[in-house]
């Protein structure tokens, strides 16, 4: 069994973030699992990992994971910026592409950690992700060496619609582009997202996802209003992901709540 913890949209920042303190929130939520889950074979945060965009949100994040025993897999979210990341973060993995993109095995499956962030340029006010032909190459060119494998994905945007029009209208643009090249897989695949800051499930034209609540604010439920609703303060959550031969299971947790 192989076990892999999983951390979505953190939003570090100094300042609250609808009354919560995302450092806090974060704390706790590594404490946790660190207390719990010290088997794991290692640790992916699932972009968002900042909230302003400064250098010093990346070190506070750097100073809070000091002294983290194991090994983590740095993600982009819509709140990232790469150039800023990778001051701070000189040592994070890289793509043969310079994207913040990643391969490593879990047990029997391997791990790919796409960099859905849109952008150099970065346009004010886009939030929705998209991979340029560059990232597509890199992932058809992980695919087919994982060919005899089944694969997990990780996107911080999600690759299709999930019925919330708010989060669809800032999906991945070109996510069907990935479903189709998923499709192909001879082994199966499963997904991993964050950014829509809930638990959710469901498959895309048979390529199975689960994404994640934040470790921090939440997103009301509306599936009718378009710019409604914002955040919330409900109980924060990681992932605890299991893969056990060629089983995948994905639990998540929410840790304030949790003994
Ligand atoms: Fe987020
Ligand atoms: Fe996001």
């Amino acid at each position: 069994m192989t076990k892999l913890l999983v951390f979505a949209d953190l939003h570090i920042q100094n300042d609250p973030i609808i009354g919560l303190d995302p450092v806090a929130r974060f704390k706790a939520a590594l404490a946790h699992a660190l207390a719990n889950h010290m088997d794991a074979q290692g640790i992916v945060l699932m972009g968002d990992l900042v909230h302003g965009v400064t250098a010093v949100e990346y070190e506070i994040l750097k100073s809070i994971l000091a002294d983290v025993p194991l090994p983590i897999t740095y993600m982009m979210g819509n709140h990232d910026r790469r150039e800023v990341f990778l001051q701070v973060f000189a040592q994070a993995a890289l793509g043969s592409n310079g994207f913040v993109q990643s391969a490593f095995d879990l047990g029997e499956w391997r791990g790919l950690t796409l960099d859905t962030l849109d952008g150099p340029p970065y346009l004010d006010g886009v939030h929705s992700g998209r991979l340029c032909p560059n990232r597509l190459a890199w992932l058809a060119d992980q695919l087919d060496q994982a060919k005899d494998k089944p694969v997990v994905l990780f996107t911080h945007h999600p690759l299709g619609d999930i019925g919330f029009p708010k989060m669809d209208r800032i999906r991945l643009e070109n996510g069907k582009d990935v479903i189709d090249m998923l499709k192909a897989h001879p082994r199966p695949v499963h997904v991993l997202s964050g950014h829509v800051h809930r638990t959710v499930s469901g498959q895309w034209d048979g390529i199975s996802y689960t994404g994640f609540k934040s470790t921090c604010h939440q997103n009301p439920l509306n599936l009718r209003g378009q710019y409604a609703s914002m955040s919330v303060d409900q109980p924060g959550a990681y992932g605890v992901i299991l893969f056990d031969g060629p089983n995948i299971i994905v639990h998540s947790e929410d840790y304030a709540l949790a003994q």
